[in-house]
């Protein structure tokens, strides 16, 4: 019996294997999705006549600069170098956007020549921004030529009390920091809609689609009005998720040793990696501060000390209570940290260790004080 190989066939796994071999991706399965679903849509788009590398922003004031290079001729029979050359065509308002064909080359080494998206901004807006900046985890390990770019790209949106910034199932536009305002957190699941967190004046939302080329996975509605900084999913996805590959091969080791985390999939500890940033603190810094509730409680002693490996800061977290402890840096130290909505989002799986672990602080402080409050009971 003879097996006919299907035209293309050979051509298409031998793409899919080089891209293996470039990116070393950890979730095999995850990448060839990611890789044959944009294949796709390069050659649907293609089809369709579109797939220009375009920056759209409807009209509004905007520069792009290009940074000195031609962009290089290309020839229409090389579709597997058009997928990885291609940018999508983004408007900045519309939340319906192509996504299609875009570069997904986070580990390239060469100059990139994408062209940079500037909005000008008055010194003003541009301490306003900065002071928004200042504390997101996902600038955290930017150097500084990455850092100002991204800046520069970053444009002002008002927002009205009601209005959705993001509609779950949408395909991602922007990603948003926080300036002012306070916005629901609300996902959709089996036909029923659930505030399941809020932003209050601070933070930043919209990376996962931008990140995973996945639809919006939930609706962010303003309860306030309010001040948003945007930046366009290209520059996210060129600088971002470059600095993202990097944060990567230099976490994956220590996340994998991490015990808290070892219950975690593979593909599910590099979701962590995604959204952490790094801090640094000198000696005797305070990292978190115990929110006093009573006079007798103002005088301090150590409780416990934690090492390389461990994590803290988890309690007030678990139980939507103050903070029950301080924590100051002894010697310099240097932590990753992530924001609350990503911790409620990625770390269910590891909520019963973590609420078997606070018990142990229950012992702790009966040791220390011989007496100790139920940390766990959310009405204490
Ligand atoms: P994205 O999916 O691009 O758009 C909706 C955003 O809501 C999402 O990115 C996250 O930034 C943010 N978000 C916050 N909490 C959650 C949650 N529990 N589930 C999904 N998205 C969340």
């Amino acid at each position: 019996m003879s097996i006919e190989i299907p035209p293309g066939l050979t051509e298409l796994l031998q793409g899919y294997t080089v891209e293996v071999l470039r990116h070393r991706p950890s979730d095999l399965l995850g990448f060839a999705a990611d890789y044959f679903a944009r294949l796709r849509d390069a050659r649907d788009q293609e089809a369709a006549g579109g797939g220009r590398r375009v920056v759209s922003f409807d009209g509004e004031p905007m520069q792009t600069e290009s940074n000195g290079e031609e962009e290089p001729d290309r020839g229409d029979e090389d579709s597997d170098s058009d997928f990885e050359r291609e940018s999508p065509v983004v408007n900045r308002y519309n939340r319906r956007v192509s996504v299609c064909a875009e570069a997904f080359n986070p580990d390239e080494e060469e100059e990139d020549t994408e062209q940079r998206v500037v909005h000008p901004k008055t010194d003003e807006q541009r301490c306003r921004l900065q002071e928004a900046c200042k504390d997101i985890l996902l600038f955290k390990n930017l150097d500084q030529e990455q850092l100002s770019q991204v800046l520069d790209a970053m444009f002002e949106r008002k927002v009205k009390p009601q209005e959705h910034v993001i509609d779950q199932g949408d395909d991602g536009d922007n990603f948003y920091v926080i300036e002012r305002g306070l916005y629901d957190i609300v996902v959709a699941k089996d036909n029923q809609s659930r505030c399941v967190g809020r932003y209050d004046n601070h933070g930043s939302f919209g990376e996962l689609a931008l990140m995973y080329n996945t639809p919006r996975a939930a609706t962010i509605v303003a309860t306030t009005e309010g001040a948003l900084w945007g930046l366009d999913r290209v520059t996210f996805r060129r600088i971002i998720l470059k600095n993202n590959a990097k944060k990567r091969k230099t976490y994956e080791l220590f996340i994998e040793s991490v015990p808290l985390l070892k219950s975690l999939e593979a593909s599910e500890r590099m979701k962590i990696v995604d959204v952490i940033g790094e801090k640094v603190y000198q000696d005797g810094e305070r990292i978190i501060s115990q929110t006093m509730t009573s006079k007798e409680a103002n005088q301090e002693v150590e409780i416990a000390r934690c090492h390389r490996g461990q994590y803290f800061g988890e309690l007030a977290l678990v139980t939507n209570k103050p903070r029950a402890a301080s924590a100051y840096a002894v010697g310099e130290v240097k932590c990753l940290v992530m924001d609350v909505q990503a911790f409620e989002r990625l770390l269910g799986p590891c909520m019963d260790i973590m609420k078997r672990n606070i018990t142990h602080y229950e012992e702790q402080l009966v040791a220390m004080f011989g007496s100790s409050m139920d940390l766990l009971d959310p009405g204490n």
